[in-house]
């Protein structure tokens, strides 16, 4: 915990973020649903079900996956593209959104691996999907409080977001574009500034697109909203859930079953004991094009979402105005997601990378030290701002809420968990390494 202590907790003692002072926190959030909102329009003909509609009636019924990348980011009319989900007025809320303690904990896990690795003369932040820019803010906070340790470190921000909407909302959250913003809508890196502490920032639509370099890569729910394709165990092997227009009624959807194999099957592990699994194709490259930056360029990658260790079966939902949505009911007004299955994401990095975790959410944050860091600023704070602080933590913490579903997961160089990460000469022993904030408790040398 001393760690902890010597980079953040006391020297980021007094900042409290500013929140507007009858803010309550809410106490709903994607994993689960819970209270009342916007309510969705039953069998509403939205302009997506009309495109799915005349696209199956053309090619088809369509996977699962097609569906989720069709309904969440076709560049038209998808989900996310062209709307600001998040917050009480929205469909869901994170955990960023609920306590900046969140956000300050993960800045101090990325100094403490740039330390633990050395201190490399520069690093690169890449977030994916960073919604509101609300995440990146608390950590650019963080890094400026601790300006002395990273003094000597050229920083640079890069973001990967398919969202116009969400990208202009974070370009206000982090640069306040005092200093105008690039734009360059044909080009990988399609929009360009610098953030309120003066640290250069770019916004890409894909991963492959972010410059290679020693990097910290931050994945907050992420990998949720990545497409799944679905398989049912059938008298007759492995059958894929496809999506069809109901012969009942034409503007309405259903799922239905493959007469025969689909090329997806080989996603499907040959032990595979569930009788209905989901796999994320996508989800397996970027983990893999991680880990091969990782290993190439050092650096980590942390990941968190909600999720499991390979055990669960459909978990493919919806929600909207921060209820449970029927999926195939008025696509493109309500987000669609699936628990990330990390036992898949760790095969895809073996062998590259070493992997560790899922842990859940709350044993992470408590190893991070978040009960100090809560003490410190309700310490600080009047008595709403104290209140706001308190139901927050519980949100992140309880494990009947966040606490025990959400997971963190982390990838990192081999040679971080097995020593050997600084040079030395040659009578020198192989030093051991020092511990990975988080995933254990600190006990910091
Ligand atoms: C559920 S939100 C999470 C937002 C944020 N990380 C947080 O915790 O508040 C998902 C984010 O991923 C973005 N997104 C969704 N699909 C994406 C994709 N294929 N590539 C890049 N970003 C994507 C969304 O626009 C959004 O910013």
């Amino acid at each position: 915990m001393a760690l902890l202590h010597t980079l953040g907790l006391r020297a980021a003692a007094c900042e409290v973020r500013h929140e507007s002072p009858c803010k309550v926190i809410p106490c709903f959030w994607r994993g689960k649903y819970f209270s009342s909102g916007r309510e969705p329009a039953e069998n509403q003909v939205t302009p997506m079900l009309r495109h799915l509609v005349y696209k199956i009636k053309a090619t088809g019924p369509i996977t699962v996956a097609e569906y989720m990348k069709e309904v969440l980011t076709n560049p038209a009319k998808g989900y996310y593209v062209y709307r600001d989900m998040l917050g009480e007025k929205g469909d869901f809320i994170t955990s960023p959104e609920i306590s900046q303690i969140f956000g300050e904990l993960l800045g101090i896990w990325f100094i403490s691996e740039w330390m633990a690795t050395g201190k490399n003369a520069a690093f690169q932040l890449v977030e994916l999907g960073p919604g509101r820019g609300t995440l990146s803010g608390d950590i650019l906070r963080v890094f400026s409080q601790l300006g002395s340790v990273l003094k000597n470190c050229d920083i640079s921000i890069h973001l990967v977001e398919v969202s116009e909407k969400l990208s202009e909302i974070q370009a206000l959250t982090l640069t306040e574009e005092k200093v105008p913003l690039e734009r360059n809508p044909g080009s990988p890196a399609y929009m360009k500034g610098v953030t309120k502490s003066g640290i250069p920032i770019s916004w890409y639509r894909h991963l492959q697109d972010v410059p290679k370099g020693y990097s910290f890569y931050l994945a907050h729910e992420f990998f949720d909203v990545l497409p799944v394709h679905k398989f049912q165990k059938t008298p007759q092997g492995w059958r894929e859930v496809f999506i069809d227009v109901d012969p009942q009624a034409s503007d309405k959807l259903r799922f239905v079953l493959a007469p025969c194999v689909t090329p997806a099957e080989v996603f499907i592990q040959s032990d595979e004991t569930r009788d209905h699994v989901e796999v994320c194709p996508e989800a397996g490259v970027i983990i893999q094009e991680l880990s091969q930056r990782i290993a190439l360029t050092g650096g980590a990658a942390l990941i968190a979402d909600y999720g499991h260790d390979g055990t669960k079966t459909d978990t493919f939902r919806g929600f909207c105005g921060h209820k449970l949505h029927d999926v195939l009911i008025a696509p493109g007004t309500a987000d669609l997601t699936a628990d990330v299955d990390f036992s898949y994401l760790r095969r895809m990095a073996e062998g590259k990378v070493a992997s560790l975790g899922p842990i859940k959410q709350q044993t992470f944050l408590k190893n991070m030290g978040i009960d100090v860091r809560l003490k410190v600023l309700a310490d600080k704070s009047d008595e709403p701002s104290r209140q706001q602080l308190l139901q927050g933590y519980d949100m992140l913490m309880n494990p009947k809420k966040m606490g025990e579903r959400f997971h963190f997961f982390a990838l990192l160089p081999h040679q971080r968990l097995h020593g050997g990460s600084h040079p030395m000469n040659a009578c020198q022993s192989k030093p051991s390494p020092s511990p990975v904030a988080g995933f254990g408790e600190l006990a910091w040398r």
